[in-house]
């Protein structure tokens, strides 16, 4: 563990380690906004980041963007609430985005969502209970071609099925437990 002597140099090495608040996830939000210039126009990249980087939107959060961008609260709030892949509450381990655009409701994709659901018994928009899967829905997230899309741990998934769809899901969960057996045996 790295130790100040007090010196003006260690001082400074010492200032640029960790974030202030503690959470150093805040270290990669506050690189994405410096690479927009703190730019006003850039609110929708920086609520896309912040997602990435923290899994959802929490108050806490908009409070900090709008106050670093310099954006009224009421404006960040009314982006994030415009856009349905935006989520307000934390995702599971492994969340399932399915896309209810057009092209993907044409092809079936409320039947699949509703497929998914039963399955694993985890209301649409919602977590389940032990935290593992979350199965969320988008708007049209850009791959109308492959209708029906379903967005797996980040991984673009076109021309699914109600079946395919939950096999995929089963073997993410599958393997979860295999990592969790594996854990307590060990
Ligand atoms: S409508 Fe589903 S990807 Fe565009």
């Amino acid at each position: 563990m790295k130790t100040s002597s007090g010196s003006p140099t260690n001082k400074k090495q010492v200032k640029s380690e960790g974030h202030p608040s503690g959470d150093d996830r805040f270290k990669a939000l506050d690189r994405t906004m410096k690479r927009f210039n703190f730019e006003k126009d850039s609110l929708l990249e920086v609520l896309h980041d912040t997602q990435e980087i923290f899994g959802f939107l929490s108050d806490d959060l908009l409070i900090y963007i709008s106050t670093h961008l310099r954006v009224p609260l009421s404006q960040v709030y009314g982006v994030a609430t415009f856009y349905h892949f935006f989520t307000f509450e934390p995702l599971g381990k492994h969340n399932c985005i399915i896309c209810r655009g057009t092209a993907c409701h044409v092809k079936g994709s409320d039947v699949i969502t509703q497929a998914l659901s039963e399955e694993f018994a985890v209301p649409i928009g919602k977590t389940t209970e032990d935290g593992l899967f979350s199965l969320t829905t988008a708007r049209c997230i850009g791959s109308c071609g492959l209708a029906p899309v379903a967005v797996l741990n980040g991984a673009v998934h076109g021309k699914q099925t109600p079946q395919s769809m939950i096999t995929l899901v089963k073997d993410v969960l599958e393997q979860e437990t295999e990592v969790l057996e594996q854990g307590e045996a060990g």
